[in-house]
């Protein structure tokens, strides 16, 4: 059965106007602008289709929808026809039965008839509008000239081309342009001879397509199916999820056989993605399966032992009794634990839970300490909460984008497409980046500003912004005077108006034009609704929260905050990165940012948790390092984070790692960090998982088990039993009881529960008594923190400057096909479009120092060096260097150093100087590595 949902053939309007008509004799009223087949829908009625597919703007070519409408002639087509009112409908007559089957009969006639054997039997609309029509023959016979001999295409490792069957429907053609906006695919020739066809008539795997399936989604016939579908046939039951991959948190039917998943289909209601999708999502699903998962718990006494299998209860007792012996021997601060944005709210919510309550600190620190940490500084300073400010949506209102230190179309396909979406509509885009992504330029796309900085000067641009706005008179007077704090925006007003921060003084350190960066600033203020989005470019730097502040000033200035198509938003890197840090995981604050040195709140935990709570706040994932490194602190629990690999200064952390008396990795993978591990405790996938995730624009969408948990646990369940056996008695029935016990204790989540989310599909927190239905838009009538806090963002040079040994600067970044380190997209067919990570250099560069594309050079910084393959690119300036971290053995962090963000210690991940060499062989640490691998992998 098909697990498709109903389809109304055009997509909806909105309209004050609504306009009142008869369909078949029966009064329907709908907003203006709406499709007569819409409308017909809307009201049950179906009128056969082809061409029309309510995510694309109808085309009419299929001539199948044709109506009667009294008092017009002819036979129009539903999908183009607009309501009018007192329009008179009939969509069933004999003259529209006759025709219909015409059509019919034509697209039969040069059609494969193998619909018992073919893969999408049962989910074709081909066959159902064969139905529907009534058709009985094909009088045209089959012998004339036809298509059914065309050659399939399979080239792309997720699904076929078999054009054999296409009708030329168009759909996947508008799919790739509207909805994707990549326009891979066109209609190639003319009558008889059009067909389909990426790019110049190549394959899909040759052409521009990124494979994120919208064109799959959009075909009615078998033309474009998954491969997956072709394997396992047809699914029978579907159950609704979201990704487990980016911060957009697209929501997808998982399409089931069983415990077998078939197909993940882009949920049309997922409040995030709207029914799109990108390669990782839709496709690259596989890893969950993967021969490479541990199920089982192991062991060993120490990390040159071999792992042992145990079961479930050894190893919790193991854990709990290695964990306890450490606090007995070094203190009970010497022990802690790191939280994952992989997993759900309520698997974080128990993590920390375990470690304030039954290690008895606040040792806990999350991933997001590595990315997204000056975010949560940055936006609550400024407005006090530690959040985005817009949903996904507002982006339609938008008259200006500014992008800064995030690459969309890679990072963040889904929202990606939507904005070039916007921007096609007529949006004007600035680009703040000092590589060329693919926003720059793209098919129908182009930024009017590329400001294309030095790494590591955001702060100097974003005052050089708000020194012209302040100086030439574009400040929002009313929107300051009435929603901030005057004597703080006078004070920085005043320090931006400086002449250091002119753009013609900031020119040169940031390699910016002046006259640039004057006329980004002029649009940004005045050009309409002007939103920003920004992304770990921003965030990982010596200066990541104030670059956040600044941003968050210019906002301010304009008064671009508070409602639709303006506003601060970070493009959050994981899955649950935002809901990892609602949920409590930093050191210094309990769930929904509420400080633990604050008696009163903490007082509260206490009395729900039956357990006294330490008030001072304890280490940050760099400090637990430090500390281990010096002999105090000496045993870590971590879950799905590879932090041998994901974290800066590989060198440092692994001698941390090995520092440890008892490290705790739990894991869907034998990870980098698995290495150093003494337990390993089997997790979960998105696929087993029961609870939420909460995305970019504070959605907290469900997640659904579709199969049971391959462990034979919940995850959730793991740091219940390691508390318990630790001493302190902790357990749920169920993560729905968790997520009653989190929206009891925090005020931004009082609102939600299972129900809620399983009656409303998703909603956007803070969802309390005053916002039961969540909140798209934050600080429409007031700043959380009450007053807009300016903040003077004095721009500080970071202390990595390129020098005489190391002259280029590295930055870094992902690729749409993988994802962080590739633990999960490493495990599929994903590999085929990245198999390894290369370093972009300019080729100026390049040729200074002899390397040819696809060369082995030596990458070097003041802490490591590492190999791997160069590509010779256009994208980086002349003195800037590029690479991707999907692959551990490219290393990447070999070479990344301690620096980090003032006030949050995210490390500068995008600035670190270096020297490129051609080299012949690879660094000492990658023979290491690969013998490790080789271990892990013989066991
Ligand atoms: S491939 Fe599918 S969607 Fe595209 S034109 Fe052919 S039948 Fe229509
Ligand atoms: S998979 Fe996506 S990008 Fe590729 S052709 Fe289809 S719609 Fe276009
Ligand atoms: S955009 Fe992000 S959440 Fe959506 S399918 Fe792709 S990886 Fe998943
Ligand atoms: S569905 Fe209207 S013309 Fe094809």
């Amino acid at each position: 059965m098909s697990q498709n949902d109903i389809d109304y053939g055009t997509p909806a309007r909105q309209s004050a106007t609504l306009v009142t008509l008869t369909i078949d004799g029966r009064r329907i009223t709908v907003p203006e602008g709406t499709s007569v087949m819409r409308a017909a829908a809307e009201a049950g009625i179906s009128v056969p289709k082809l061409c029309a597919t309510d995510h694309l703007e109808a085309y009419g070519s299929c001539r199948l929808c044709m109506v009667e409408i009294e008092g017009r002639r002819g036979t129009p087509a539903s999908c183009t026809t607009p309501v009018t009112p007192g329009m008179a409908v009939w969509t069933q007559t004999d003259r529209l039965a006759r025709l219909r089957r015409g059509v019919m009969e034509l697209y039969i006639s040069d059609h494969p008839l193998d619909c018992l054997t073919c893969p999408t039997n049962g989910d074709c609309e081909l066959q159902d509008m064969a139905g529907a029509v009534g058709l009985r023959q094909v009088r045209y016979g089959y012998e004339g000239e036809n298509h059914r001999a065309a050659a399939k295409d399979e080239s792309n490792p997720y699904f076929t081309f078999d054009p054999s069957k296409c009708i030329v429907c168009s759909r996947c053609v508008r799919a790739c342009g509207e909805v994707q906006g990549t326009f891979a695919l066109t209609i190639d020739g003319r009558g008889f001879d059009s067909k389909v066809s990426p790019g110049a008539l190549e394959s899909f795997m040759d052409s521009e397509c990124v494979s994120c399936g919208a064109c799959v989604q959009a075909c009615p016939t078998a033309t474009l199916t998954e491969k997956s579908i072709i394997q396992n046939g047809q699914s029978e039951h579907s159950v609704v999820t979201t990704c487990a991959y980016c911060g957009v948190g697209c929501s997808f039917k998982a399409e089931m056989q069983g415990t077998t998943v078939v197909r993940m289909t882009p949920w049309k209601d997922g409040g995030a993605n709207e029914g799109h999708s990108c390669v990782k999502g839709r496709f690259a699903w596989g890893y969950a399966t993967h021969q490479d998962r541990r199920t089982q718990p192991m062991i060993r006494k120490i990390t040159s032992d071999p792992w042992r299998v145990v079961s479930w209860d050894e190893a919790i007792a193991y854990a709990a009794q290695r964990l306890k012996a450490v606090q007995e021997k070094h203190g009970r601060g010497s022990i802690g634990g790191i939280t994952s944005s992989r997993t759900t709210n309520e698997e974080v919510y128990v993590v920390q839970k375990m470690i304030r309550a039954a290690f008895g600190n606040n040792n806990v620190d999350t991933c997001a300490r590595v990315c997204h940490s000056p975010t949560g500084y940055g936006l609550k300073q400024a407005f006090g909460t530690s959040a985005g400010t817009q949903d996904f949506r507002s982006v339609d209102q938008a008259d200006i984008i500014l992008v800064i230190g995030a690459n969309p179309t890679d990072g963040h396909p889904v929202f990606g497409s939507r904005m070039k979406k916007r921007i096609r509509q007529g949006a004007k885009l600035i680009v703040v980046d000092p590589r060329r992504i693919d926003l720059v330029r793209s098919p129908h796309v182009e930024a009017a500003h590329h400001l294309q900085l030095r790494p590591g000067t955001n702060v100097a641009v974003l005052n050089a912004l708000a020194h012209v706005i302040v100086t030439e008179g574009l400040v929002n007077d009313a929107f300051v005077a009435e929603r901030c704090d005057p004597a703080e925006f006078a004070q920085w007003a005043a320090f931006v108006a400086e002449p250091r921060n002119s753009p013609e003084a900031i020119a040169e350190p940031s390699g910016v034009p002046a006259e640039d960066l004057r006329a980004v600033a002029r649009l940004y203020a005045t050009g309409g609704n002007a939103a920003i989005y920004y992304g770990l470019g921003v965030t990982e730097h010596s200066q990541g929260s104030t670059s956040v502040m600044a941003m968050a000033n210019l906002a301010m200035a304009t008064g671009n905050i508070g409602r639709p198509g303006v506003g601060v938003n970070p493009l959050r890197g994981q899955n649950n990165v935002q809901g990892s840090c609602d949920m409590g995981s930093f050191p210094h604050e309990l769930t929904g940012y509420r400080d633990v040195a604050d008696d009163t709140v903490r007082h509260q935990f206490e009395a729900v948790w039956n357990a006294t709570l330490d008030p001072v706040p304890g280490l940050r994932i760099p400090n637990m390092f430090d500390e281990a490194v010096h002999g105090a602190f000496k045993g870590l629990y971590v879950q799905g984070e590879d932090i041998a690999q994901s974290d800066p200064n590989t060198q440092h952390v692994h001698a941390a790692l090995q520092a440890m008396e008892c490290v705790i990795v739990q894991d869907l993978f034998l990870n980098e960090t698995a290495a150093f591990a003494h337990v390993f405790l089997p997790g979960t996938s998105f696929l087993e998982k029961d609870g939420t995730f909460t995305n970019a624009e504070r959605r907290i969408n469900r997640v659904r088990p579709a199969m049971p948990p391959k462990t034979g646990k919940h995850e959730w369940q793991i740091p219940c039993e390691l508390a318990s056996a630790m001493g302190y008695p902790m357990h749920y029935d169920s993560a729905s009881e968790i997520m009653d016990e989190i929206a009891a204790l925090t005020p931004t989540f009082q609102g939600v529960s299972f129900a809620k989310l399983d009656r409303v599909g998703s909603v956007q927190w803070p969802c309390n008594e005053a916002a039961p239905e969540g909140t798209p838009i934050m600080h429409a009538d007031g700043f959380m923190r009450g007053k807009g806090q300016f903040v003077v963002t004095e721009y500080v040079p970071t202390p990595e400057q390129a020098s005489r040994f190391y002259p280029l600067i590295l930055t870094t970044g992902r690729i749409l096909s993988h994802y962080n380190v590739g633990a999960q997209t490493r495990r599929t067919a994903n590999v085929a479009w990245h198999p390894e990570d290369r370093l972009e250099i300019h080729a100026h560069d390049a040729e200074q120092r002899g390397i040819r594309d696809g060369d082995l050079i030596s990458l070097a910084s003041r802490v490591g060096a590492t190999t791997l393959r160069a590509q010779i690119s256009d994208r980086v300036p002349q003195g800037v260097v590029y690479t991707t971290f999907h692959h551990p053995v490219t290393g990447a962090n070999v070479v990344t150093t301690e620096n980090a963000d003032w006030a949050t210690q995210c490390p500068e991940y995008k600035v670190t100087a270096v020297q490129v060499t051609r080299s012949n062989q690879p660094a000492d640490w990658q023979r290491r590595h690969a013998a490790v691998i080789d271990a892990a992998a013989a066991e």
